[in-house]
């Protein structure tokens, strides 16, 4: 039986891996966030109610599970506690259960203002970042002058180290990139007073979670972004700055590969993609439109409208492989409901190698296999035998070309609206 799972998405993003944390930690003692930073954004929708969380681990909403954010996230410390006091506005006990790694890379008004200069200086070939300065502190902690969480909460520590990236980050915006260059002072007033604020929450994230495990504890691995967003393995350079695949989970953490039991990847029936870069399955007509409505593509964390396509089992497969994908879970069949018939892309046409980059994938041409749609509606279903029959074909053809068993369906937002084919911890 599983104890440790890990939960990621096999696309560009915003599958719908929040509700899916959501749901499955009720079972767990740990959640825990490896990578990226407040660039996500996770939807959960309880009782009615809509919550976005960008960096705390969806696990929060439940009483029971520890949320814990690994070495392999870069922190902002104002957002981070914006979040925080928006689920205590709302009766969350919220401090004692978040675990904070002091290794944590720290994002800086400076990371964000430079992140939004080179995105001007980019033109037409902006990346479409979410602007919150994830490439460059990720970029700091690469470079190793970067500061982690453990430096704020410490004042001599803090005074050694901030002014010259300060001055680095200035010398940049102004001079490179003829912007505005942020303000010394305050950005150090803010990394001493969130310093203090934020010690309190600090621990040995790896240290915890071997305990954890030791102890036959579960604990769910809760990805950002998607696959296809990975450093390495994505549609570089329109990619994020950390690794979205499971190699991250090892690195962000601290955990072996042989601490991970289950890998649950999450799957949209459709594919939808925000910011730039290449799409192979994109769609400029009216059915690409229908699923952005339907969808209600809207990126939760800046608002862009997502572009949207039908699903690429080429990609997918690769994705299931880079990840080991134990099993999948398809989230958003209802979007696909009112088709008369269904589209999966299934060969790159003139394509050999998978795609090295954003170059080669530009050059990509999808062929298609078609499906009938279904009559009936998906949305809400929790009992399988009431699937039609053409959504059932859909979810078999998936599984097939994909090389991935469906596990679960996800038929809507709500925490419950789900069909269970096999539960990732094995009951
Ligand atoms: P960054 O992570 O802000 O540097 O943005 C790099 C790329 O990743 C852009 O295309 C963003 O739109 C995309 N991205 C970042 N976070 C998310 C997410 O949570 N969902 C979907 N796309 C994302």
């Amino acid at each position: 039986m599983a104890k440790s799972v890990v939960i990621l998405g096999t696309q560009w993003g915003d599958e719908g891996k929040g509700k899916i944390v959501d749901l499955l930690a009720h079972d767990v003692d740990a959640v825990v966030r490896y990578q990226g930073g407040h660039n996500a954004g996770h939807t959960l929708v309880i009782d009615g109610k809509k919550t976005v969380l960008h960096v705390i681990p969806s696990g929060v909403m439940t009483e029971r599970a520890r949320c814990l954010i690994g070495n392999g996230v870069v922190v902002a410390p104002h957002n981070l506690l914006k979040e925080i006091e928006g689920l205590e506005a709302r009766g969350l006990d919220v401090r004692s259960r978040i675990g904070l790694s002091p290794a944590c890379p720290v994002i800086l008004a400076c990371h964000e203002a430079l992140d939004q200069a080179r995105e001007r200086a980019r033109g037409k070939r902006a990346i479409g970042t979410t602007g919150r300065g994830i490439g460059p502190a990720y970029e700091d902690k690469v470079s190793r002058h970067g500061l982690r969480l453990a430096d704020l909460a410490d004042p001599q520590r803090l005074a050694d180290k901030l002014d010259a990236v300060i001055d680095y980050h200035n010398f940049l915006l102004a001079n490179y990139y003829d912007a505005k260059p942020v303000d010394g002072d305050a950005v150090r007033d803010d990394a001493a007073r969130f310093g203090q604020i934020l010690k309190p929450m600090f621990t040995d994230v790896t240290g915890d979670l071997h305990e954890l495990r030791a102890r036959g504890g579960r604990i769910l691995f809760e990805g950002a972004q998607g696959s296809l967003l990975d450093i390495d393995h994505g549609t570089y350079p329109f990619v994020t700055s950390s690794n979205t695949t499971v190699g991250g989970v090892l690195t962000g953490a601290g955990v072996g590969p042989r601490d991970i039991d289950y890998v649950l990847g999450i799957t949209k029936a459709y594919t939808t993609r925000v910011g730039g870069g290449p799409f192979p399955t994109e769609l400029d007509d009216a059915a690409g439109r229908l699923m952005a409505e339907r969808g209600v593509e809207f990126g939760a964390t800046t608002g862009r409208p997502r572009r949207c396509g039908w699903l690429d089992a080429v990609a997918m497969r690769r994705m299931v492989k880079v990840n080991g994908v134990t099993g999948l879970c398809i989230t958003k069949l209802d979007v696909l409901d009112p088709f008369p018939e269904v589209k999966i892309c299934v060969e790159y046409e003139g394509v050999e190698a998978f795609p090295v980059g954003a170059e080669e994938w530009g050059r990509v041409k999808p062929v298609y296999e078609t499906l009938p749609g279904w009559s009936g509606t998906t949305q809400g279903l929790t009992d399988a035998s009431k699937l039609p029959a053409g959504a059932r074909a859909y979810l078999d053809r998936i599984a097939e070309l994909i090389e991935a068993p469906v596990h679960m369906l996800s038929t809507g937002p709500e925490r419950d609206a789900n069909v269970i084919f096999q539960h990732p911890f094995g009951h």
